[in-house]
């Protein structure tokens, strides 16, 4: 695991996106992408910079049951307007929110994985050390699967919704073992509030309570942390 620590989330950004490009020059063809505010910062820098992306497939991480990729709050939606829609990928992929039979999205998102391994995979953390939607408790075993969110969860991401009663109480999220087949993976994470599930990632024992904690056993992961979210970790 390398670590490497930034000012803010503006240089965490750009450090992403220089080791994105360096995979790029080395023929990485296959982005795993992720929503929630950690990331923003580098899909900043995608898009003003002049790379082209236009022969590079992306696949998301997670979805809500039940949001149409038209409803501003669905993580399709996110991906359209901080990303997509500015930056044009060949190719871009996100479990769907609306698929009447829950168990045939989730074959159909692993076989879309299974066509498109993942080159370099970009991960945020929940403060309960979830990634993607893969929640305390999750076996590491599962590839795509449909997931309850757990209250501390709903709780975190109640701030990009109206009321707490708008979160979706479901998800599709990829299973941690898809997570972990990814060539190299990128992690970032900003502010205290990341700190706790930072330190259980990094130094913790690994456990399916810490789902992050995995990341341990992956050969080619790099954390790039602010200074609020390094706070606990031994330097
Ligand atoms: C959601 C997403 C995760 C993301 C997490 C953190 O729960 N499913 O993929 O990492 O939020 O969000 P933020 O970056 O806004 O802190």
């Amino acid at each position: 695991m390398e670590i490497i620590i930034v000012k803010d989330t503006i240089e965490g950004g750009k450090k992403a996106f220089e080791l994105i490009k360096a995979g790029m020059d080395q023929g990485a063809k296959v982005l795993g992408l992720a929503t929630g505010s950690t990331p923003i910062s580098l899909y900043h820098e995608m898009i003003k910079s002049d790379v082209d992306f236009s022969d590079m497939t992306a696949l998301n991480l997670d979805e809500y049951v039940g949001l149409a990729p038209t409803d501003p709050q669905s993580y399709r939606y996110f991906m359209e307007e901080q990303l997509f829609s500015k930056k044009p990928f060949k190719e871009t992929f996100v479990p769907n929110g609306k698929a009447k039979d829950a168990e045939q999205e989730c074959e159909r998102y692993d076989q879309i994985i299974e066509k498109h391994p993942i080159d370099i995979q970009i991960l945020g953390i929940g403060s309960n050390a979830h990634i993607g939607f893969n929640e305390p408790g999750t076996s590491f075993d599962l590839t795509t699967h449909k997931v309850e969110l757990l209250p501390s969860t709903i709780e975190a991401n109640k701030r990009f919704f109206d009321h707490a009663e708008d979160v979706p109480r479901l998800a599709y999220s990829m299973g941690i073992k898809s997570i972990m087949k990814s060539e190299k993976i990128i992690l970032m994470a900003y502010g205290e509030t990341k700190a706790e599930a930072i330190k259980k990632a990094i130094e913790g024992p690994i456990t399916q309570e810490v789902p992050a904690s995995i990341l341990q056993k992956h050969e080619n992961v790099i954390i790039i942390v602010d200074e609020a979210a390094a706070k606990l970790i031994k330097r």
